[in-house]
């Protein structure tokens, strides 16, 4: 009678592999540092500080605050991109300081600079006062006459395609940096900006909103929409995935009388 050999089961290492180490580095900090109300120049402070591979910029600003030096001023507050506080200048780019890790930008020596197109209130904190007032300017609202308490609805009834149309111009955080990489800003600060205009869009794109006339009218200005020259640096920075170059042809499209 023939033997039958059944094979011995593969066996299956089910045990998690252990996570890869990380061995700590220390890197170069350079802090600008500034303070306007005493007229002193700018320059900048190296700190050495000891960093893993998730380390974040802010982590690192933070590391010397507590151990080399208190008086670096940062604005901060949810350390994790939700509060759009934490913009500055990191090698050059506009970028949250919490959504950056050290490992990410490939170098030992990290600059740190505040925001461009910002006044500087000292060091790394810059000052919000116009960005707010122009988002603010942009009626940042649904503007209707109706209550939303419709009978039989009780809401307005918006489809998955009405919503496609402004969703992601709502994940701005207004944290500044696609103003701070605007090449126009840079050159007319009365400009609405683009994180202004992103607004104006996405609010007059939703169609529970009745604000359209008002808005357009607010854009459509010497210091507004058609002070854009288009060059995309706004999108290419904003952590949230909002296309504010987008959005600006948008909003131009109903001025021109492309989109209703
Ligand atoms: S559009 Fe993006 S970069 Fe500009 S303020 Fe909003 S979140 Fe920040
Ligand atoms: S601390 Fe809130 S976005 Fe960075």
């Amino acid at each position: 009678m023939a033997t039958v050999t059944v094979p011995e089961e593969k066996k299956i290492d089910s045990t998690p592999a252990a996570p890869e180490e990380s061995k700590p580095k220390t890197i170069t900090l350079r802090i600008s540092r500034s303070n306007p109300s005493e007229n002193l120049e700018t320059k900048f402070d190296e700190f050495k500080v000891p960093v893993q591979k998730w380390t974040t910029v802010l982590e690192a600003i933070l590391y010397v605050k507590s151990n080399l030096d208190h008086s670096v001023a940062v604005r901060y507050s949810c350390r994790q991109a939700s509060c759009g506080s934490c913009g500055m200048k990191i090698n050059g780019k506009p970028r949250l300081a919490c959504y950056t890790k050290i490992s990410e930008l490939d170098s030992n020596v990290i600059t740190i600079e505040p925001m461009n197109n910002f006044p500087i209130i000292r060091d790394l904190a810059v000052n919000f006062d116009q960005l707010i007032s122009t988002h603010k300017k942009m009626k940042p609202y649904i503007i209707n006459e109706e209550s939303e308490v419709q009978p039989g609805t009780k809401e307005f009834i918006q489809t998955p395609k009405d919503l496609e149309k402004f969703l992601q111009f709502s994940y701005c955080i207004k944290c500044g940096l696609c103003n701070s990489a605007c090449p126009t800003m840079a050159t007319d600060e009365s400009f609405i900006g683009p994180q202004g205009l992103a607004q104006a869009y996405r609010y007059t794109a939703d169609n529970r909103d009745q604000g359209k006339k008002d808005r357009l009218k607010i854009v459509d200005q010497s210091h507004g929409i058609w002070r854009c020259h288009f060059a995309g640096s706004c999108s290419n920075v904003c952590p949230k995935g909002v296309d504010p170059a987008m959005a600006i042809q948008l909003l131009r499209g109903y001025l021109l009388g492309f989109r209703k």
